[in-house]
């Protein structure tokens, strides 16, 4: 069947509603932009091309697509029948299955669109569509059937009679159709109706009216067939979201301490018997192991970590960090940082584009920055790699069982040896050697008796001023 599924989806409406310079399909749920949510159901279904259909915005949107997917303009919103037809130039003589989408429907999960794919080669049908029975439809478009319970056609809200918004079952949108009909259908529709637009459900009230087979699936779950037109519905969609999220998670395995306030994006996998504590962020291509605990308020962003990790209240991105590391409160990695096993980054620490290995630790008050760092290494409280000096950034390394002490700098380029001992204060302009201790601060000197001095010449001179 994938040799011959096609999906398109439509992204090409402006989303007025929103308000907003972004175009709809853009504007994130869980730091995934809607349309990145469709495009997921979509790699589930093994379709051989994705068209995505384009227009306001379009540079923004062709951006964000994954190489599998292809831009198609519509330089006019002429309505959803227009939008698909924008694809016919590319589909000339493809015999096989459209499956179209629109980008603003976020919540459609795998397993519906997959029931819906089923019905569709069960029943051998030329059209299948999504219906969902909702309490309160709004002005979504009303799924007209026949006594036979078939389907007949679809009326938009504002093209409907009083009687036919009073049905509850609504499309969602989601159709799967033989494209040799949907294209033939496509040609003949006008835009005679309320919205003056060439409407992709009077195609398929052409092929349903037709005489072919026609099937559907209907979802009980209204969510699924949600779109979001204003930011009131991408913020309730967002919540929904996050409570499906944590339920999918604790199913597997994972404890949530307060699954409302906790956003778990939908490419991060997540280990068994990790927590995830309230007001943790957890987005992007994030992969966390076992046993993990992530706790509360913390982001992480593209990030991958071990097994055992304990993560308190920290901003990382871009980087990893190995089996067994405690990382936090407030730490902050970047730009592919990467912290080894049962590493220690404490509180205030800041780790970027630099490798910490195994055992290593910066238990305090840090900035490691182009940096190569060893294993057993410490890094004292305080500790500042001066990785730029105006023009450009420079690496600093520090070998195996280094210690660097505290309130050091370490002006890079320069490179710390294995055992090597960076005395407390120091500024290290040359490389330590091996096992060396190096000691780069000036010489205390300490002057017996210069307190006392001090004062005596104070109050001499504040007796004159009274007198
Ligand atoms: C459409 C359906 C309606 C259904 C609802 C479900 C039609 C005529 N109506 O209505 O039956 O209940 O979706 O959400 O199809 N788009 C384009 N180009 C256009 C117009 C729209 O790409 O010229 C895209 C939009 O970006 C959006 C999708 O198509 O992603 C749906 O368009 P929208 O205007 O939101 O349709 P609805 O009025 O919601
Ligand atoms: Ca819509």
């Amino acid at each position: 069947m994938s040799q011959e599924l096609v999906a398109i989806v439509m992204a090409a409406g402006k989303g007025t509603r929103m308000k907003s310079d972004l175009p709809k399909v853009l504007h994130p749920i869980a730091g995934e932009p809607l349309l990145g949510h469709v495009l997921l159901r979509v790699e589930g279904i093994g379709a051989q091309k994705t068209y995505v259909i384009v227009g306001h915005g379009g540079d923004k949107v062709r951006e964000m697509l994954p190489g599998t997917s292809q831009a198609v303009e519509q330089k006019e919103q002429l309505g959803t029948g227009h939008a698909v037809d924008q694809v016919s130039p590319h589909l000339e003589g493809f015999q096989g299955t459209v499956v179209i989408l629109s980008g603003d429907v976020p919540l459609l999960s795998d397993a519906t669109l997959a029931a819906l794919l089923k019905a569709h080669m069960d029943t051998k049908a030329t059209l299948s569509l999504l219906t969902a029975h909702m309490h309160d439809p709004g002005s979504l478009g009303r799924v007209l059937r026949g006594p036979n319970g078939k389907v007949t056609g679809i009326v938009e809200f504002k093209d409907a009679t009083a009687d036919q918004r009073a049905i509850r079952e609504i499309n969602v949108g989601t159709y799967v159709c033989s494209w040799p009909h949907l294209s033939a259908a496509l040609k003949n529709l006008t835009p005679n109706n309320a919205q003056g637009e060439y409407y992709l459900t009077d195609a398929i009230a052409a092929i349903a009216g037709g005489g072919h087979t026609v099937a559907s699936h209907t979802s009980n779950d209204p969510w699924e067939g949600a779109g979001v037109n204003t930011r009131a519905e991408l913020a309730a969609l967002q919540t929904e979201y996050n409570r499906r999220t944590a339920a999918h998670w604790m199913a597997e395995g994972v404890t949530f301490t307060g699954p409302e306030s906790t956003v778990v994006g939908p490419r991060v996998t997540l280990g068994r018997d990790c927590v995830v504590e309230q007001g943790a962020i957890i987005l992007g291509r994030t992969s966390i192991g076992d046993r993990c605990i992530i706790g509360a308020y913390s982001q992480l962003r593209d990030m991958s970590v071990g097994d055992d990790v304990e993560i308190l209240h920290s901003y990382l991105v871009d980087s990893s960090i190995g089996d067994g590391a405690h990382v936090g409160p407030y730490a902050h990695l970047r730009a592919h940082a990467a912290v080894g096993k049962n590493t220690r980054i404490g509180n205030f620490v800041e780790i970027k584009n630099s490798t910490l290995g195994d055992g290593t630790k910066a238990a305090h008050l840090a900035y490691l920055g182009d940096a190569t760092i060893g294993k057993k290494v410490n890094i004292g409280c305080g500790v500042i790699t001066v990785n730029y000096d105006g023009m450009r950034k420079c690496r600093t390394t520090v070998e195996d069982g280094a210690f660097v002490g505290s309130n050091s700098n370490l002006i890079a380029p320069v490179t710390v040896h294995a055992d090597g001992y960076v005395a407390a204060g120091s500024t290290i302009t040359e490389d330590v050697p091996a096992g060396a201790l190096a000691v780069g601060r000036g010489r205390q000197a300490n002057k017996e008796g210069w307190v006392a001095k001090r004062r005596g010449a104070q109050a001499a001179t504040s007796s004159r001023d009274q007198g």
